[in-house]
């Protein structure tokens, strides 16, 4: 059994950050968002797994991801040539596959309590195929499933108009080598109305042509940082659920911590508050200011004179005089600068890009 995770897309929901940054490699709680995906497949004992690329996008993905030997996997690069879907991406696989099982899960969703439950039943059971599926209000953006009471697969709509209900299909996959007929032959799988090849078209050909495709509910939560909101819902989840406690670096004796704070190497905190959840880089300087609850912030970070409340702060971002008016649910881009200019009592909520400078 092999398995595939995709970093590519255009993120077009999280732009303005996206037209400068991969989607995948934005933190969730200080860590990129593919390494949870890297993860929890890790967890399964499989060690081969694909990882697809947009063209240009090898070098970004090679640096941060490596060859996998920091998970104890074996990474294999493959490019997706142009944006045909989900389905075109687990087709430029089949030759790493090489008639191998395979488990696809989609590089930007975190099943925050693994995947092992859905692993085990496809390789006990040998389903041709398999998708998880969960309760969510917002099923109609999402693929749906239509099964029987012995959850076999009957149809699978991507974002259906009335959807029969709540249930919806999130990225983690499994099938076996018969997922790739679909591609051949006269009655191949045609694109859709946004040009792709959709996963729900591909698992409907083989329950069309008589494979077996079952479904399995996910009871464990399940986060999708898709947009702004979603990633600063993720990022309070993951900080209050699963932050553990490190002091990487010493704080002067005039400042306070509360809750759970894990801080990095080369890190000084000086007249400060860290109200836990928090999580902190490397070398970053944190000054005269109050952080916390649910803030991350990345490495290289300068925080003086300021506040910041459930926010995320990318690498190299420096902040200062942002007091009067906190800094709240704001996700701050790689390298901006954030200068407070005088006093108003109401809080700032930002959402900006990359390098941008703003003053307050
Ligand atoms: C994609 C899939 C959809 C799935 C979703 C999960 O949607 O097409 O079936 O439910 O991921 O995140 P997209 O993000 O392309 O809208």
């Amino acid at each position: 059994m092999k398995a595939i995770i995709p970093t590519g897309g255009r993120g077009t929901r999280m732009r303005p950050l996206t037209f400068s940054a991969n989607k995948h490699f934005i933190p969730v709680a200080n860590k990129p968002l593919v390494f949870y995906p890297i993860e929890k497949v890790a967890e399964t004992g499989i060690k081969d797994v694909a990882i697809t690329y947009n063209p240009g996008g090898m070098d970004e993905v090679e640096t941060a991801l490596g060859d996998g030997s920091r998970w104890g996997l074996k990474f294999t690069y493959i490019l997706q040539e142009k944006p045909l879907g989900l389905a075109n991406i687990v087709e430029v696989c089949e030759d790493f596959l090489a008639g191998s099982s395979f488990l696809f899960h989609l590089g930007d969703n975190i099943f925050a309590d693994g995947i092992r439950q859905a692993f085990d039943y496809f390789v006990k059971n040998k389903p041709n195929g398999l998708v998880t599926m969960l309760h969510h209000p917002e099923n109609k953006r999402m693929g749906v499933p239509y099964f029987d009471k012995n959850k076999k697969l009957l149809k699978y709509v991507e974002k259906p108009e009335n959807p029969p209900h709540d249930f919806a299909i999130p990225g983690l996959y499994f099938a076996d080598s018969n997922f790739f007929k679909c591609f051949k032959g006269k009655d191949r799988i045609k694109p859709s109305a946004r040009g792709e090849f959709e996963i729900p078209s591909a698992f409907q050909w083989m329950i069309d042509h008589g494979f077996n495709v079952e479904v399995i509910e996910y009871s464990g939560k399940w986060l999708d940082p898709g947009k702004f909101d979603d990633w600063l819902n993720a990022n309070e989840y993951l900080l209050s659920r699963d932050l553990q406690a490190n002091m990487g670096s010493e704080i002067d004796r005039t400042s306070e911590i509360k809750g759970k704070v894990s801080i990095g190497v080369h890190t000084k905190i000086r007249s400060s508050k860290l109200n836990g959840p928090v999580v902190i880089g490397d070398n970053v300087i944190i000054e005269n200011s109050e952080i916390g609850p649910f803030a991350s912030i990345g490495s290289d970070c300068e925080v003086l004179n300021s506040k910041i409340k459930r926010s995320v702060l990318m690498d190299g971002v420096r902040v200062s005089g942002v007091a009067n008016r906190p800094i709240e649910d704001s996700l701050i881009g790689t390298d901006s600068e954030i200068t407070g200019l005088n006093n108003r009592s109401v809080k700032t909520n930002l959402f900006i890009g990359e390098k941008c400078k703003i003053q307050i």
